[in-house]
């Protein structure tokens, strides 16, 4: 028997149990263990098997270190028809997660028990996968083309009681004792004449399905995951689920499952998952640090980015209190939080009641007297260095000792705040993306003082408020905004030098991201980058030899802020978010380059492509360089979680590597011998171009 599968005959029942920690997961061995386990079991003179698992979970799918390798044996296939063909019926006993080849697996025995605390999906689309061990052509089996295509295409996970209600689960036992509960159910359907139920062999619900339901569902996944594959085959093995028969359909899954397994976009997207779950450890941060208790929280500023961040809170049950200057500003704050629920409410995702519960979760106030117990304080005030000191100082002298004060800054140095309290330790950054309540990334700041228990309570924040949080060091814009204002200038150089607008923006929306840099800039508002360039005296403040394109500032001086204003560099109608090409800024843009004596030429979408990308990739190897991140994909986890990157490109980092960095390079190269001012090769992206190393 292998080492993470056993097998006991516990009286009249025999019990076969995997444990392969920290999720239990498909490996070979389990794999191999499962059908030497469920072998002996059929031999033996027992009326049921029962499948459980050690730990904290049930299994929660394949092993993914194993994709992306050369197969090992045994195939899924070996030990799922052995338990599917046993000679006596198999209880599936589920806690924690049954994901992925875990549900494939229960879908395998003949029955399922579930503790009400269980979650059931088939997350395999979030892989850049699709359930490769039967999952598409049982479960519409089970519970209907509808349901599966919904759950599939999605990856959803389900909660036991839905599961229940659906089909999926045969029975809801105790919390207490899954293995008694599993006993029980076993012994009771042994009584009542059990059959060997096996979900291949139930034809009613995948009989008759109207095609309508497949059409529907390619129709949102286009729109929804637009440039994933994935989706679109999962949805076409439900349909192969209701148009052939069984072993067909499986062979149909099979051979779509190997295709997707092949494809970049499932190795960037298990890249992502890997990168996620990398991101929140620290390098140099031992593993026993004790976390701060986080039961209440203080927010400072009921602006957009204040009111989102209270949200966070309240929407995990964690009370709240929210400071404003005036109660005018609350007021209007407190509007908008309440605004963004009623929205969600009217879309059938959170009831009433739960609306107030969480409004209830949000206190206001004026004053700053009324922060003195809560445990950490995240500012969220106007970006300017003097009024966020001006915070900090006061926010020092009324917070308790052991009170966290983070700020919001999306560029200001953190180091310089701290240095103004008397806790510098306790200092640290939340930098939240906006809209803050619905972005996942979180970019936390360690500054120089930062302690360990800081930083350590921080990450366990930005799990509980279900966000992805990566640690990154003080520069000015941190990780995301440095990067992005590279990207940014690159924009504004194509237009000078001779693209429209929807020329530069095409490219970049044809890779994958969600908009292009120019709608990007619309949407987040041109006059707060205006201001900042105005405050820095540009351009007349210019550095020598630096480059600098009017172009932004033009549109500004027009009154043209952006989506906000229905205009900016293109226009928007009432109601409609979509950009629109604007005659106007066209002519701005030709008329620019004339006035500053620029031929404009025509530029290839490839070179678009090339300059923004690689823009991004460049400072991406400066700041890796200087430390800012801890590694290359904690960058990619930034991009696709903050900045609309879709995971199937992995990320810029992970985009390079697969480019290949001595064509990057190559290219950076080029363009800095053009353009000197605005490239500056990194030494990281010369010395693993030369080395044939990679970022990941
Ligand atoms: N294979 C290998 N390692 C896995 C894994 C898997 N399927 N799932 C999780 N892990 C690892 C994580 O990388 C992490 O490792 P680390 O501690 O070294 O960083 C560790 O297990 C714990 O994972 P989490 O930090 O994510 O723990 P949580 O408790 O927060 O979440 C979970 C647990 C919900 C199970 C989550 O890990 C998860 O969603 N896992 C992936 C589930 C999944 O996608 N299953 C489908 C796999 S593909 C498949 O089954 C193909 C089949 O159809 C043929």
């Amino acid at each position: 028997m292998s080492q993470s599968v056993s097998y006991i005959v516990d009286g009249d029942i025999s019990v076969v149990t995997v444990n392969n920690p920290p999720v239990n997961a498909l490996s070979h061995h389990v794999r191999q263990g499962l059908y030497d386990c469920f072998t002996a079991a059929d031999a033996d003179d027992t009326v049921a098997t029962i499948l459980i698992c050690d730990g904290r979970t049930f299994i929660a799918g394949a092993d993914i270190t194993e994709f992306g390798k050369p197969p090992k044996p045994p195939h899924f296939s070996l030990p799922l028809n052995a338990m599917e063909n046993m000679s006596k019926p198999v209880v599936a006993a589920i806690h924690g997660t049954a994901l992925g080849g875990g549900l494939e697996t229960a879908l395998c025995c003949h029955y399922r028990v579930a503790v009400p605390s269980a979650k059931v999906g088939l997350p395999e689309v979030h892989l850049g996968l699709l359930p490769g061990a039967g999952g598409t052509q049982r479960l519409p089996r089970l519970i209907g083309a509808q349901a599966a295509v919904e759950a599939i295409a999605t990856g959803r996970h389900i909660d036991a009681a839905t599961a229940h209600a659906a089909g999926v689960i045969d029975a809801l036992v105790d919390e207490g004792d899954l293995l008694e509960g599993a006993k029980t159910f076993a012994r009771k359907i042994v009584s009542e004449g059990a059959t060997l139920r096996k979900v291949r062999d139930m034809k009613e619900k995948v009989t008759g399905v109207d095609p309508a339901i497949f059409a529907a569902a390619r129709a949102t996944a286009t729109k929804a995951r637009r440039g994933f594959k994935a989706p679109l085959s999962c949805i076409a093995c439900v349909e192969a689920a209701c148009t052939l028969p069984f072993d067909e359909g499986m062979a149909r899954e099979r051979e779509m499952f190997q295709e997707l397994h092949d494809d970049i976009q499932s190795s960037a997207q298990q890249h992502i998952f890997f990168a996620e779950r990398a991101a929140s450890k620290v390098n140099d941060m031992p593993n026993d640090i004790d976390l701060l208790d986080i039961k209440r929280v203080g927010v400072i500023g009921a602006g957009t980015m204040g009111g989102g961040i209270a949200m966070n809170f309240a929407n995990v049950g964690i009370p709240v209190i929210l400071l404003e200057m005036n109660q005018e500003l609350l007021d209007k704050g407190l509007g908008v939080v309440r605004g963004n629920y009623d929205r969600t409410a009217s879309k059938g995702r959170l009831s009433d009641a739960q609306v107030e519960e969480r409004m209830g979760l949000i206190t206001a106030t004026l004053d700053y007297e009324d922060l003195t117990d809560v445990d950490i304080i995240i500012e969220a005030v106007y970006e300017n260095m003097d009024v966020k000191k001006e915070v900090f100082g006061k926010l020092d002298e009324v917070a308790r000792a052991g009170c966290i004060l983070a700020t919001n800054t999306s560029t200001l140095d953190v180091d310089e705040i701290a240095a103004v309290t008397r806790r510098p330790e306790m200092v640290i950054g939340t930098h939240f993306f906006s809209p803050a309540n619905v972005m996942k990334l979180l970019e936390i700041v360690r500054g120089a003082k930062t302690s360990f228990e800081t930083l350590a309570t921080t990450l366990a924040v930005a799990k509980a408020i279900k966000k992805v949080g990566v640690v990154v060091g003080v520069c000015d814009g941190f990780v995301g905004n440095r990067m992005i204002h590279r990207y940014l200038a690159q924009s504004q150089y194509l237009l000078e030098e001779g693209c429209l607008p929807h020329e530069v923006d095409a490219p970049i929306y044809d890779l994958g991201f969600a908009m292009g840099p120019l709608t990007m800039s619309d949407l987040a508002g041109l006059d707060v980058g205006w201001r900042i360039r105005q405050g820095k005296g540009l351009p007349e403040n210019l550095a020598v030899g630096e480059r600098y394109c009017e172009i932004g500032d033009r549109i500004c001086e027009k009154g043209r802020f952006g989506q906000k204003t229905g205009a900016g560099y293109y226009k928007y109608e009432t109601g409609n978010r979509g950009a629109q090409r604007d005659p106007e800024i066209e002519q701005l843009v030709v008329d620019y380059s004339r006035e500053k004596g620029i031929e404009r030429r025509e530029i290839g979408e490839n070179e678009v492509l090339e300059r923004l990308m690689y823009s991004l990739i460049n400072e991406g190897a400066w700041i890796l360089e200087e430390g800012i991140a801890q590694r290359a994909s904690d960058i990619d986890v930034i991009y696709v979680y903050g900045y609309g990157v879709p995971a199937y490109l992995g990320g810029p980092m992970f985009y390079a590597d697969h480019i290949g960095l001595d064509n990057v390079y190559r290219r950076v190269c080029e363009f800095a011998e053009q353009d000197p001012a605005s490239w500056k090769p990194a030494p990281l992206l010369k010395r693993l171009a030369e080395s044939g190393g990679t970022f990941n």
